[in-house]
């Protein structure tokens, strides 16, 4: 074995530079719950006829501007855009819709057969500030349906929104509305101001400019002060147009039909101007304790939401196109995952372990992992730990149920010795059948 550096004398060590704020790493521990999310994802959204596709994660910053609107706070405040060095503004995805819609155009997609159905992963940045379930760096999952204006879309796809949560356990309830046409929003949104106009010095900062260029964004208000404010409001559902009525209604219908526990919330009016029509979020229901039915505002954050964007495809220069989608926030739902005590082992996770003893045994030890692995167990070890008690440790530290251990005097005599982690009884097997011995012992 080749020897270990020696420690350096009177080194000082260089600062490792460190993470950004609001970002995450996802350690090998916690890849288990991303990969969970990620099945339930692709088996739910594959029997639907969902088709994946992946987009840059670096657009024009036009095409973020045109679809998610100017005044937003994703894009007003949120954004990561830089110049590049052609002298062009490009912009970090803050979310994956508008480069989904472009691809649309840009491949033609209208020419398929329609609804084109969708789904994406990866991660999005948004400039917010960092906290509880909020980060700078997030990925989501993406789910767009485009070339149908019908109401059974929409259900569609929470239908399926909702699937996927529940392949995964997870509790959930679905907050509904519709926010209408955009002139419909337009004549509530001036009522809206003038209900707020009188009451401005009640509401928190972030409303007072939001009342200039964004009134109904205040609906979405997690302050107090504004909440209490909020609840005598004018209701959008009271000022829709009639066709964004009867379309609601019979959303609703449908989802009436499925098992989708939903609820109807007015004030959800999203965060992205491109929506029309339907809007929902999806939240975890959480179990309330006392202290929590004390703070009004204990709202969790929404696991994910979306809605009915019929104007999109057109803003960005293609044609008229029906569209519907939701997006998942990934970390929110993988930290759900966890938090209802879903198990950490995987598929993955090893069942035996490998140790060998001596220059022979590991050159050996190649071939026999191959051996292990290719008949199906699944094998661990350390090729570069010399002794036995070592190895045997990591073994232990693995949980796994037993360890193969290979040395000289085995490698010569053709045998190898199979110990049982759980009470250390060894046996000596044939090298020729190790896998046949494993596989019967697993098995009990
Ligand atoms: P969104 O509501 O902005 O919608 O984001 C979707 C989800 O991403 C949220 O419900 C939340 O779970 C998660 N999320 C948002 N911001 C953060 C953050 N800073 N940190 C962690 N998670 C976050 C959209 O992005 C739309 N594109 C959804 C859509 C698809 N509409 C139609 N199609």
């Amino acid at each position: 074995m080749t020897p270990e550096p020696k420690p350096k004398k009177n080194r000082r060590a260089p600062k490792t530079p460190s993470l950004l704020r609001g970002f995450k790493d996802i350690l090998p521990e916690n890849s288990v719950y991303w990969r969970k999310v990620r099945d339930a994802a692709e088996k739910i959204l594959g029997d639907y006829g969902y088709g994946e596709i992946s987009v840059p994660i670096l657009e024009q910053t036009a095409l973020f501007k045109r679809t998610i609107g100017e005044h937003t706070d994703i894009v007003s405040k949120e954004m990561f855009t830089f110049t590049d060095k052609g002298n062009d503004s490009v912009t970090m995805r803050p979310e994956i819709t508008a480069g989904i819609a472009r691809s649309y155009i840009e491949h033609g997609m209208l020419n398929r057969p329609q609804p084109v159905k969708l789904y994406s992963f990866g991660p999005v940045f948004r400039y917010d500030r960092p906290q509880a379930g909020r980060y700078r760096q997030f990925h989501q999952l993406s789910i767009e349906v485009f070339g149908n204006y019908q109401p059974v879309s929409d259900a569609e796809v929470i239908f399926v929104s909702y699937l996927i949560c529940k392949h995964l356990n997870l509790d959930v309830v679905i907050h509904v509305n519709s926010i209408g046409d955009a002139e419909s929003r337009t004549e509530y949104a001036k009522l809206l101001k003038e209900y707020f106009k009188s009451k401005r010095r009640l509401l928190c900062e972030d409303c007072k400019k939001r009342l200039l260029k964004n009134t109904l964004r205040i609906l979405d208000c997690k302050e107090a002060g504004c909440r209490d404010l909020i609840k005598d409001a004018p209701q959008l559902v009271d000022h829709i147009d009639e066709e964004s009525k009867a379309h609601f209604v019979s959303v609703l219908e449908h989802l009436g039909e499925s098992e989708v526990p939903y609820e109807l919330n007015p004030y959800i009016v999203r965060g992205l101007d491109y929506y029309n029509r339907t809007a929902f979020e999806i939240f975890p229901r959480l179990e309330k304790t006392k202290t929590d039915e004390a703070k009004e505002d204990s709202s969790p954050n929404a696991l994910g939401g979306g809605g009915r964007y019929d104007g999109l495809i057109e803003n960005i220069g293609g044609r008229e196109t029906g569209a519907v989608g939701m997006a998942f926030g990934l970390e929110r739902i993988v930290e759900l995952l966890k938090q209802s005590g879903s198990s950490a082992k995987s598929d993955k996770t090893p069942q035996i372990f490998l140790a060998q003893l001596g220059s022979d045994a590991t050159k050996h030890a190649f071939t026999l992992f191959e051996t292990l692995r290719q008949s199906g167990i699944r094998v661990s070890s350390n090729f570069s730990k010399e002794g036995l008690k070592a190895q045997l440790e990591q073994a232990d530290k693995l949980g796994v149920a037993y360890a193969v251990i290979l040395g000289q005097k085995e490698l010569l005599d053709q045998t190898v010795i199979i110990r049982d982690m759980e009470n250390g009884i060894q046996e000596v097997v044939d090298l020729n059948k190790i896998s046949e011995e494993i596989k019967k012992r697993l098995k009990k």
